[in-house]
């Protein structure tokens, strides 16, 4: 299936750290490992991928805003900001493709303050729990998303 088209991959807050941090909950394999391998799947698929990761808050919504008009898609993980972020949530409510929340970690499994996410409910859907299996997992959500927009 090739659809076409740029996809945003945003990493957000202490994803740099992937590897080193808290390997028992993220794994051992880097933010560099996870965008190869989400990369690879969008080649697969015809797709282009770009990728962003901050720090700062700001950054990924002017990422966002960025990526309006220009990009199909928006894979995020928001690290912490998806429990905090109302500006994230805001600018991605202003982009028009298709808005997959992703995390390495199953955040409804841990502390009650990961429960809750601002941006669940401006993305078509979450993919949670499956380590970096989710990044190529999240490469093909979109695919299939857009071609069945098409
Ligand atoms: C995370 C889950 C968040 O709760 C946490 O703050 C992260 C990583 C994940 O990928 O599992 O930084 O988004």
């Amino acid at each position: 299936m090739s659809t076409g088209g740029l996809v945003l991959l945003l990493s957000g807050p202490n994803l740099n750290l992937l590897g080193e941090r808290e390997p028992e909950v993220y794994g051992t394999a880097t933010l560099d490992d996870h965008v190869a391998a989400a990369t690879s799947a969008a080649v697969a698929l015809g797709l282009t991928l770009e990728h962003v990761q901050s720090n700062h808050e700001g950054d990924l919504v002017e990422a966002v805003h960025g990526a309006r008009g220009r990009a199909v898609a928006i894979i995020v993980n928001a690290g912490a900001l998806t429990h905090t972020s109302w500006s994230l949530h805001d600018a991605l409510a202003a982009f028009d493709g298709v808005v997959v929340e992703l995390h390495l970690s199953n955040p409804a499994a841990r502390e009650p303050f990961r429960h809750t996410s601002t941006i669940a409910s401006v993305a078509d859907g979450c993919i949670a729990g499956f380590g970096g299996l989710g990044y190529p997992l999240a490469v093909e959500a979109v695919s299939r998303i857009l071609a069945d927009r098409r």
